[in-house]
């Protein structure tokens, strides 16, 4: 086994060109549609359009770009995105029913390259309490949805929902007839996160042997994380002849979470000599789409998460320590500039001006409008006067952070905390309730958090409850920014949604009062997009 560690990529290794077409394997981008399917990381139009421009900058295949049925809100993400986005094959979800694919057919029609997915439940399981439909039925509907969705699109994708817990004839029977109804890729997920590697590479093989005309089609590999195997479950579906990998950045997604895109396209790249497949992905995009996509949903990464996880590369014992001053192979299977973490080579402070600015945001991989780029700025000087030593995850925090607020109606103006031993502890807030109405408040709390939080339920009333409330230094030192993520959710009678977001301020209570507003932000808007859905 040779362990040359990956290098950068060159340009010219970023076009499309497969090496063969056997060996070539399709990423299939589904953090839009599964990904903020998943409880609490809902994203707003504009944030949708940013992670679907910048996934068809880096080299993803094909972009799911959500569920036009599910709202006027995914329908209105689903069709910008088709208009936008200019490489990737875009992609709507759909069930079998007529108004689902038309709905679909609608949104990615002024794609350059529009594909419809549509899927059924085949388990015994999912037949008989999901769909309450006996088999024949469901056969019925596999040959029907995609007959339909071919009328719209020549690229059909046909899912068998709880492909892994389908009786394997019967499974047979589903693929030969969508295949023959002009299905032009075939899905077969691992919905639950069941299977293990070796059964999930046992079903393929059984599928593609047994199905006349499965040559025709390219098979896909979907898989969950709930035993924490969805990554080594897609890798044995491509053993076994699948082209095509469904995932998501930093694996987000129902429950545990989908098949981590950076963790598949990394093992593809670092372990070739195990894995002979090529993927068209720039791989030194990988930290800032991980970036990207956290800000979005503001859900947090895992420290030690593969790949993107502040500690990917970090090594902290001595020992380790010194293998890599000898040599870096030592501790590291890759390097981390060939997945986009670069060393830092220009120190911000108070006395950077605008050109560093630009060139350190460049470096970080941000491209921002005027507009942003004035906001950032502003917003660095400021902290550039409060901190000594302006890091990198400080920048990246500050300008996340005004990606994620740019909508926010409601904004944290001024915030007057005073805590101590002697409670009970108070905050006087000032809020602007949009188009620049102010509102000021005083409240009181067992603790300065307590009381910054009642100020705000004072004056923005609400039922939803706080469900998460962490907090954690940007960087080190006490002068570092705190990140504070806060999650909201309703209760059953509101429609029991959840939110997350975060917020970065050097001040804690206040970077506390901000994320408490976004998320507040973010739920209104999530109500009144459904609310316009309903009476529509
Ligand atoms: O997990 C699953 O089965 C899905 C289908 C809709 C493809 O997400
Ligand atoms: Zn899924």
């Amino acid at each position: 086994m040779s362990q040359e560690p990956v290098q950068p990529e060159s340009a010219s290794d970023t076009k499309r060109q497969p090496a063969s077409s056997t060996d070539r394997v399709y990423i299939f981008d589904t953090t839009l549609r599964d990904g903020e399917q998943c409880p609490g990381a809902t994203m707003t139009f504009e944030e949708k359009l940013e992670v679907a421009e910048f996934l068809d900058d880096m080299g993803v295949d094909i972009i799911e770009a959500g569920f036009p049925i599910a709202s006027e809100g995914d329908f209105a993400a689903v069709s910008e995105i088709a208009r936008r986005v200019k490489r990737s094959v875009v992609c709507g979800l759909s069930r079998a029913g007529e108004a689902d694919i038309d709905r679909a057919g609608e949104a990615v029609k002024h794609a350059r390259r529009p594909r419809i997915h549509t899927f059924l439940s085949t388990s015994p399981v999912h037949r008989k309490y999901k769909l309450q439909k006996s088999a024949e039925q469901v056969l019925e509907m596999v040959q029907f949805q995609v007959t339909r969705a071919r009328n719209w699109v020549e690229d059909v994708e046909w899912s068998a929902e709880d492909a892994t817990r389908t009786e394997i004839d019967y499974l047979c029977r589903c693929v030969e007839i969508a295949i023959k109804a002009g299905a032009t890729t075939i899905n077969l997920p691992d919905t639950v996160g069941y299977a293990t590697p070796e059964e999930y590479y046992q079903m393929f093989r059984r599928v593609m042997e047994r199905v006349p005309g499965s040559e025709k089609a390219i098979f896909s590999v979907h898989c969950h994380n709930d035993l924490g195997m969805a990554v080594a479950n897609s890798l044995a579906g491509v053993r076994a002849g699948c082209r095509q990998v469904e995932c998501t950045i930093n694996g987000i997604g129902e429950r545990a979470g989908n098949a981590a895109l950076e963790e598949v396209v990394m093992a593809i790249k670092t372990r070739s000599d195990v894995l002979p497949y090529h993927v068209a992905i720039d791989a030194r995009q990988l930290n800032r789409a991980s970036k990207l996509v956290s800000a979005a949903t503001s859900f947090p990464v895992q420290y030690n998460k593969a790949i993107v996880g502040r500690n990917a590369f970090a090594h902290e014992s001595g020992i380790h320590q010194d293998g890599m001053l000898k040599h870096t192979q030592t501790y590291e299977i890759m390097t981390p500039e060939s997945v986009g973490v670069t060393k830092t080579s220009l120190v911000m402070g108070k006395h950077s001006g605008r050109n560093a600015f630009r060139v350190k945001l460049k470096e970080l991989g941000y491209e921002l409008g005027e507009n942003a780029f004035e906001d950032a700025f502003n917003r660095f000087k400021a902290l550039a006067d409060r901190k000594k030593h302006v890091y990198d995850e400080d920048i990246e925090a500050l300008v996340d952070e005004g990606i994620a607020t740019q909508q926010d109606r409601m904004k944290v103006v001024a915030l007057t905390v005073i805590a101590g031993t002697m409670g009970p502890q108070s905050a006087t807030l000032t809020l602007d309730m949009g188009e620049g109405v102010h509102q000021t408040v005083q409240a009181t709390g067992n603790g300065p958090v307590d009381a910054t939080f009642n100020a705000i339920v004072k004056l923005v009333p609400h039922s939803a409850t706080l469900a998460l409330y962490q907090v954690h230094a940007v960087t080190e030192g006490t002068d570092a920014q705190a990140e504070v993520s806060v999650r909201l959710e309703d209760d059953a009678e509101a429609g029991g949604r959840a939110v997350t977001a975060r917020a970065a301020d050097p001040d804690t209570l206040v970077a506390s009062a901000k994320a408490y507003l976004s998320a507040l932000n973010k739920l209104f808007a999530k109500r009144g997009r459904l609310h316009a859905q309903a009476s529509a």
